[in-house]
């Protein structure tokens, strides 16, 4: 039998992936891969939680899956797949709405950033988004989620959520535990370093992406927000932004902080800047060109995400037969 553990991860097709998705999430995927098995979902029914154009949701899914792939996730050893191609997500969704609580989806802060943000649109979707994710994890059984910070509350609610259905039907889900990993798990913003390098900002400066050309990518790193001090040191209290520009250094030069101090010694910003951007442009550079590649390649992606949805719905569908058989549910 597999004695592997299980992974549940998953990013929204709702934007350009960037260094902060790579350095934060996927690099850290692909490492997991070896030791156990891997779900990566690529999760576009989230995505339609906020206002999407059509026509672009569908190359950015496209795009992120030649993305993981570029980025070093092996499909032979990993599950890849796209949220939408497997039905039991939505009706696990359904049945979980019915075990959370309006109360806790009330509580959870990204809801109500998110309704701050889209005023205009706070549609049941946004608020029961939690519930998704809940069915998400619980559809493979994951032990671990690997997330940042900031869903860490949503990994809280599908615990409290699977404890309360195992409650009164017995064993059904595994309670899976979050996973943050402890280096390069937050990379900030070039422009405003102490929110996170979100694909969502609104601020094109503060990210770099995954696909984007070297000179824009030393455009960004040039512009990067510092302090008044000249002083290559690690602080991320009172320097954030030459604090971030380390970590970035340090994970795409592989060097450790004291190196880094040590060979800016004496030296101004502009030699960092420079240094910092293009270690990053030598990092993305394979990458990219490999994303580019696959992009061209419709039917290799097209059997790669047929065959991650078919191994996918193979496992969801047996977690999906017991909890319809628990709550009563007349079987096919
Ligand atoms: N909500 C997550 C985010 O925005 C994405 C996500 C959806 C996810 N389902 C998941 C992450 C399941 C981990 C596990 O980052």
């Amino acid at each position: 039998m597999d004695e592997k553990k299980t992974i549940f991860s998953g990013i929204q097709p709702s934007g350009e992936l960037t260094l902060g998705s790579y350095l934060g999430a996927i690099k850290n995927w692909v490492t997991l891969s070896e030791e156990f098995n891997c779900y990566y979902c690529i999760v576009d029914m989230h995505a339609i939680t906020v206002r999407q154009d059509p026509a672009e949701l569908r190359k950015r899914t496209l795009e992120q899956l030649a993305q993981y792939i570029a980025c070093g996730l092996d499909p032979k050893k990993n599950t890849i797949f796209i949220q939408s191609h497997v039905s039991a997500h939505a009706e696990l969704a359904w049945v979980l709405n019915c075990y959370a609580m309006f109360g806790e989806l009330s509580r959870m802060t990204q809801f109500k950033d998110k309704s701050a943000k889209n005023a205009d649109n706070i549609n049941a979707g946004l608020f029961t988004y939690p519930v998704l994710m809940a069915a998400d994890i619980l559809l493979y059984q994951a032990d671990l989620v690997p997330v940042g910070e900031d869903q860490k509350q949503h990994v809280e609610l599908t615990r409290d959520v699977a404890q309360r259905f195992n409650g009164i039907y017995g064993e059904v889900f595994k309670i899976p535990e979050p996973y943050i990993p402890k280096v390069g798990a937050r990379i900030m913003s070039l422009t405003s370093p102490e929110s996170k390098m979100s694909k969502s900002d609104k601020d094109p400066g503060g990210c770099i992406y995954l696909m984007q050309r070297p000179e824009d990518i030393m455009r960004s790193f040039k512009r990067a927000v510092t302090d008044s001090e000249t002083v290559v040191r690690y602080d991320p209290e009172n320097k954030p932004g030459i604090s971030n520009l380390m970590t970035i250094y340090s994970i795409a030069a592989n060097k450790s902080f004291a190196e880094i101090e040590g060979e800016f010694a004496g030296k101004g910003y502009g030699d960092f800047k420079l240094a910092v951007g293009e270690s990053v442009v030598e990092l993305l550079r394979p990458i990219r060109e490999e994303a580019e590649r696959l992009l061209k390649e419709k039917a290799y992606l097209e059997s790669v995400y047929k065959e991650g949805a078919e191994r996918a719905s193979r496992s969801a569908a047996r977690t999906l037969r017991k909890v319809y058989k628990k709550v009563g549910f007349v079987g096919r």
